[in-house]
């Protein structure tokens, strides 16, 4: 407390006690008169209480009060002098102790003085309902009082130390022991109240603040670096650092051969517990520092990949061999070697659509066709701007090779009619495979030929299947140059 405000409270306190002796004096001094007053005023009313009562209330009120102030001068030269003469500072909580018995005791004199006739003894021990009452409403309050009298006595820690309590682990600086509570500042700077009876079941870590407390802070290495020096390093470097103990050397210690590196655990004693946070992250910087100029490197993550080279086709599916599969079931690639499948699988790309999506859209360019792998699709023309379906496909079945063959847009639009998966094969692949399998272009030309007749409506189809495929077949070979 500063000195102005000690003045202040002084102050105060005499001006308080001046106030309430005289009103003392001056009510002990008149109480004769008030007294007379009194009676005439009440009469012979036997149901209101008699002036010599309400004159001894009012008295042992002035006397509690004055009495009160004693004790407070009491507690004040009392402690207050001990801490002069002795350094003893007591805590608070014995200080409340002290007014409070006092105060009692004093209480009690006055009353026994001002009512001699009451028996105080009986009017506690008889009212057993009131006892029970209090006992419950009190059960709390005196069982934090009662905890905090056993910290006291025991003082397993004081105001200054650094303790954790309970299973929630409330860090902080003690900063008062109550007859309630222990107050405790945490490292964020908030104030957590413990009541004493919670602190006396948990268990308490105490870091006393004349302890040289430990910590530990954690670091790691490359396998390359050599744990001798890294040792000597971390320690020198540790050891200067601002509120680390000079008195005991830190400890560096190798605690584990870990997956990234060599694990280190560095322990050091700190002259001020309280300030861990900070010595701890200064302890990292120097370490960090220290590394730099000592050429030694802090481990990070690192794996051992194993490479498989695959090819081409499988990277794309991941899924090769029942790609190739399902091609060789394709009617038109019947005619392929496996050979030729397997390499037409490679060149394939897969493509998932949901239900719904439009896969090729009339009108539109294509260079590649599609077979279904899984799924249906179907093949739709718009008649009078309604869709007309000319034909669903399943799996196995293929689509978009008419501009593909042709280099004509797309002639229809083809939808997923669910979960559909199709593989796309483009122009070159085709290329290859027509070059090797000439005889493929004409089989495909009737195919072809056949599905425009079914584009067509019938009214507008006049051309027979064998007339169209053979300008289909020439207009392939023309596009392909074969
Ligand atoms: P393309 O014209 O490239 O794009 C639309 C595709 O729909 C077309 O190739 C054919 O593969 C396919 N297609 C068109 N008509 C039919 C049909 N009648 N039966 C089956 N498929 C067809």
């Amino acid at each position: 407390m500063t000195r102005p405000r000690i003045t202040n409270k002084l102050i105060l306190f005499f001006v308080a006690s001046a106030i309430a002796l005289l009103a003392t004096y001056l009510f002990w001094s008149f109480a004769p008169e008030i007294k007379v007053l009194l009676e005439h005023r009440m009469g012979s009313n036997n149901a209101s209480p008699s002036a010599n009562t309400i004159i001894g209330a009012i008295k042992l009120f002035l006397v509690g009060i004055v009495g009160y102030l004693f004790v407070r001068a009491l507690n004040f030269l009392f402690f207050g002098l001990a801490f002069r003469l002795k350094r003893i500072d007591a805590p608070k909580l014995i200080r409340n102790i002290f007014t409070i018995v006092a105060f009692t005791i004093l209480f009690l004199i006055a009353f026994t003085f001002l009512f001699p006739g009451v028996n105080l003894g009986a009017l506690f021990t008889t009212s057993a309902i009131f006892g029970v009452i209090l006992g419950l409403a009190l059960q709390d309050t005196l069982g934090n009082f009662f905890a905090g009298i056993s910290l006291q006595a025991d003082r397993p820690f004081q105001v200054g130390d650094v303790i954790t309590v309970g299973a929630q682990r409330h860090t902080g600086v003690v900063e008062e022991i109550s007859w309630r509570a222990i107050k405790i500042r945490t490292f964020q700077n908030h104030i957590v109240l413990i009541a004493n009876s919670n602190a006396a079941k948990e268990p308490i870590e105490v870091c006393p603040r004349g302890n040289l407390n430990a910590r530990l802070v954690f670091f790691n290495t490359l396998y390359t670096d050599s744990p001798a020096k890294t040792i000597h390093v971390v320690r020198e470097a540790v050891r200067e650092a601002d509120n680390v103990s000079s008195k005991v050397t830190p400890i560096v210690r190798i605690r584990n051969l870990g997956d990234n590196g060599v694990d280190y655990e560095v322990k050091y004693w700190l002259e001020d517990y309280a300030k861990y946070n900070d010595t701890d992250a200064l302890v990292r910087q120097r370490i960090w520092y220290a590394f730099r100029r000592a050429g030694l490197n802090f481990a990070f993550p690192t794996r051992t990949l194993h490479l498989e080279r695959r090819t081409a086709g499988e990277a794309r599916d991941g899924d090769g061999g029942a790609i190739t599969e399902r091609l060789s079931a394709v009617d038109i690639f019947a005619p392929l070697s496996a050979e030729e499948t397997t390499l037409l699988a490679q060149a394939a790309v897969r493509h998932v659509f949901a239900p719904g999506e439009t896969v090729i859209r009339a009108g539109e360019p294509g260079s590649s066709m599609f077979v279904v792998h899984k799924g249906r699709v179907s093949v739709q023309v718009s008649e009078n701007g309604r869709p007309r379906t000319v034909a669903t496909l399943n799996e196995g079945d293929f689509f978009g090779e008419m501009a593909l063959f042709t280099g004509e847009p797309r002639t229809a639009n083809v939808l997923a009619l669910e979960e559909t998966e199709v593989l796309e094969i483009g122009h070159s692949a085709m290329k290859k495979v027509f070059d090797s399998n000439p005889d493929l272009v004409e089989s495909l030309s009737f195919i072809m030929a056949e599905r425009r007749q079914g584009l067509a409506s019938q009214a507008d189809s006049t051309a027979t299947t064998s007339e169209s495929s053979a300008g289909i077949l020439s207009a392939i070979k023309r596009f392909f140059g074969l």
